[in-house]
């Protein structure tokens, strides 16, 4: 195993998170697909049922919203690995409700999942990849943390704040051959989107200019080409993918 690289993605079992894993495992890495402590059974269930290429993805328990336990887990990691070569900060969730109605658990676990977990999942290996002298940093914000949506202030704000840790981290890594990059979907066919209200989901559709959703496997390619080594000059950068909807 460790003649293999290896890749740490956050949020695995989601839609995003699912194809990145295959892409991830099809480009010959080790996968460390990691899933909310409690959530075992669906991991082993989500194994089973993806059949990934060459058993390559492994689920690992982490609670990216603790940060004595990212600490702790990825310590182990390391120890076990030697090395993690990309990790994808990929775990999100949506509270989506008007910021007049908002309270501040909805405020609060948003930014929390989506961008507290940025330092607890980074900072235990940030070191140790700067150290192996190579490595990919890759951040999967939004569409929606570039321009803003009704209903998301807890999101969109999560997923802005991402972008100003991409750059922040690009300059500090550098010259250690770390890359850090974020990709920013825009509506795409996971979960996550298909549990808006049908008419909410239609009144999006109409706003994107191909006049469809992205599918995760398109997300998915992109994280691969930013983890490889036709991708090294590339570093601090946003890559958009989300149809023309939205261009700045
Ligand atoms: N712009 C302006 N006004 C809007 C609006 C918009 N985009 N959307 C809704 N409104 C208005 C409505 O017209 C309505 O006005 P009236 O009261 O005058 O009739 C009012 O706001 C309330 O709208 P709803 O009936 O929809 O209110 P609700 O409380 O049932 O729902 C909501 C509010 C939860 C925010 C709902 O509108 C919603 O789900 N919006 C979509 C949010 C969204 O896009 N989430 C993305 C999830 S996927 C994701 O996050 C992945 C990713 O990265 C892209």
């Amino acid at each position: 195993m460790k003649d293999k690289k290896v890749a740490l993605v956050t949020g695995a079992m989601g839609g995003i998170g699912t194809a990145i894993c295959h892409k991830m495992a099809e480009d010959g890495y080790h996968v460390l697909a990691t899933h909310r402590p409690g959530k075992e059974d669906s991991a082993t269930s989500w194994i089973d049922s993806e059949a990934f290429p060459a058993n390559l993805v492994e689920p690992l328990a982490l609670d990216v919203c603790d940060t004595a336990d990212c600490d702790q887990v990825l310590k182990k990691v390391m120890e076990d690995f030697g090395r993690i070569d990309v990790l994808v900060n990929n775990a999100g969730i949506t509270r989506d409700t008007t910021f007049k109605r908002m309270n501040f658990a909805q405020w609060n676990d948003v930014i929390n999942t989506n961008l507290n977990s940025l330092f607890n999942v980074t900072q235990p290996l940030f070191q140790a990849m700067c150290e192996q002298g190579n490595g990919r940093i890759i951040n999967i914000t939004s569409i929606n943390g570039l321009k803003g949506q009704f209903g998301q202030a807890n999101y969109a704000a999560a997923k802005a704040g991402m972008i100003g840790f991409t750059k922040s981290l690009a300059l500090e890594s550098a010259r250690f051959g770390v890359t850090v990059n974020a990709v920013a979907p825009g509506y795409t066919a996971t979960p996550m989107v298909s549990s808006l209200k049908e008419e909410v989901l239609d009144s999006i559709k109409v706003q994107i200019p191909q006049r469809r959703l992205a599918t995760p496997v398109e997300i998915a390619k992109s994280i691969s080409y930013l983890a490889s080594e036709d991708a090294a000059y590339i570093t601090g950068e946003t890559l958009n993918i989300n149809g023309g909807q939205y261009m700045h």
